[in-house]
């Protein structure tokens, strides 16, 4: 299948003054779903845009591995020097690390933890509601930036002071590409390396405290691990803290910010919310599909392996579409109408197989939390200026979300 000559899949560019090409995703699941792109200044990859090939890919972590590239880039890669994350590593260390974690962040041993979570999300809408009974604002900047960070920030016991510091390094890395983001003097590598520096070293200062003084937060139980009776590398705590920070951020933020977007653009959808809250559940993984913020994660073959008509020889890349799988007309019933009681929804904006995302019940949590606050108050909500993008072909999503809103203070929730 031909795809336009100006289109390149991996291309910040293209995110931000297009959003997510639909179109030609729909038109690969049907004609091509296992693409070969090679008009690139990086390095060539196959797109993969079908549901079912990204389940199979995932159920073949030792033939497809995370490790050597999990963001294809638009041009020349630049050597990583990091250490890398949990999400980089593959089997078996893979599995001997997620294991250590893993417990931790299951449903029911966050429970203890809902109550703090409800706490930050119900402050932020506070913070906004009560300023009046009818404004404008950005949406990004008063509820779906601070909401995410805050929650990660109290999960890993950072002093609610470093709490901006956190912010401003995530936005620096994700947004590496983004022209907002750009520093005089620097390529975005560059820049994003001198960020990981800062965020490795407050860190570093981090875990020595923790274990110091140890609590029940995720610094300090990271601290404390050991793999085959021995602690684990001081290395190896950090890249735990900091996969948390960088990977659960951006994207409950765009999640969050996405699915505003989508209720204020499905007012009827939005309504039926308001008048069963029980929804919301289900209604926030109808947004996570929806929006599906990671645009893409790429893997390596390890040796040949045939994917549909296509074999993907050994060394060769691909570049995994999750907002494409999303929409796979053989999966999802009207995969393009957003229903905020779709069910069932077995979406993999998560991902699938053995990196499947660790924070999926944090984010649910912290999102439910947030509209269960919000929506039963907003009694008309709208967009008043265009929606502007995120620079970045791994998350989608937007650095503004201007809206106007009227608020029926009758019914403030309890
Ligand atoms: C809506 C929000 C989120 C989305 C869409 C999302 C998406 C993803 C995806 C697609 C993966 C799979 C990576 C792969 O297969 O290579 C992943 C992994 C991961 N996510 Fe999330 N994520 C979200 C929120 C979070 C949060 C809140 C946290 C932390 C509190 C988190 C931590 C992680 C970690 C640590 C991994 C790596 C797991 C592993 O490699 O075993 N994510 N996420």
């Amino acid at each position: 299948m031909t795809v336009p000559a100006d289109f390149n899949f991996v291309h910040p560019a293209h995110y931000a003054e297009h959003g997510y090409p639909h179109e030609l995703w729909t038109r690969l699941r049907k004609e091509e779903p296992v693409h070969w792109f090679d008009r690139t200044e990086g390095i060539p990859f196959w797109a993969v845009t079908k549901y079912e090939d990204i389940v199979t890919v995932g159920r073949h972590p030792n033939d497809f591995q995370s490790g050597p590239r999990l963001v294809i880039q638009h041009k020349d890669e630049n050597p990583d020097d990091f250490p890398p994350t949990l999400i980089q590593l593959d089997p078996p260390k893979h599995g001997i690390y997620r294991k250590l974690i893993n417990k931790r962040f299951t449903p029911g041993r966050l429970r203890p933890w809902h109550h703090e979570i409800e706490v930050i999300a119900r402050e932020i809408v506070d913070a906004l509601v009560e300023e009046s009974d009818e404004g404008e604002c950005d949406f990004v900047e008063k509820v779906s930036a601070p909401l995410p960070i805050a929650v990660i920030a109290w999960l890993l016991g950072v002093p609610k002071a470093d709490w901006n510091l956190l912010f401003d390094w995530t936005n620096r890395i994700i947004g590496a590409e983004d022209p907002d983001f750009q520093v005089e003097g620097k390529t975005s590598a560059e820049a994003a390396m001198e960020t990981m520096t800062e965020l490795f070293m407050y860190f570093t200062d981090l875990v020595k405290e923790k274990k110091k003084n140890p609590s029940d937060d995720l610094t300090s139980m990271f601290s404390s691990l050991e793999v085959d009776g021995k602690p684990l590398p001081e290395m190896d705590i950090l890249t735990f803290c900091l996969i948390i920070v960088v990977a659960g951020n951006e994207t409950t933020r765009n999640a969050t910010s996405g699915g505003m977007l989508a209720l204020i653009q499905h007012q009827d959808q939005l309504r039926k919310l308001q008048a069963d809250p029980s929804l919301i559940p289900s209604a926030v993984e109808e947004i996570i599909r929806w929006t599906s913020p990671i645009i893409h994660f790429g893997r390596t073959a390890s040796r040949d392996f045939k994917l549909r008509d296509k074999t993907i020889k050994a060394g060769e890349a691909l570049a995994l579409f999750y907002p494409s799988a999303n929409r796979d007309e053989d999966v999802f019933e009207d995969p393009f109408s957003f229903r905020v009681d779709r069910s069932p929804n077995p979406h993999l904006a998560f991902g699938t197989g053995e990196h499947f995302c660790l924070g999926a019940h944090v984010a649910r949590l912290e999102m439910e939390f947030a509209y269960r606050h919000l929506l039963p108050r907003i009694a008309e909500i709208e967009l008043t200026g265009p929606v502007d993008r995120l620079h970045s072909a791994l998350v989608g999503g937007m650095k503004h979300l201007p809206i106007r809103y009227k608020l029926k203070r009758s019914n403030v929730a309890a």
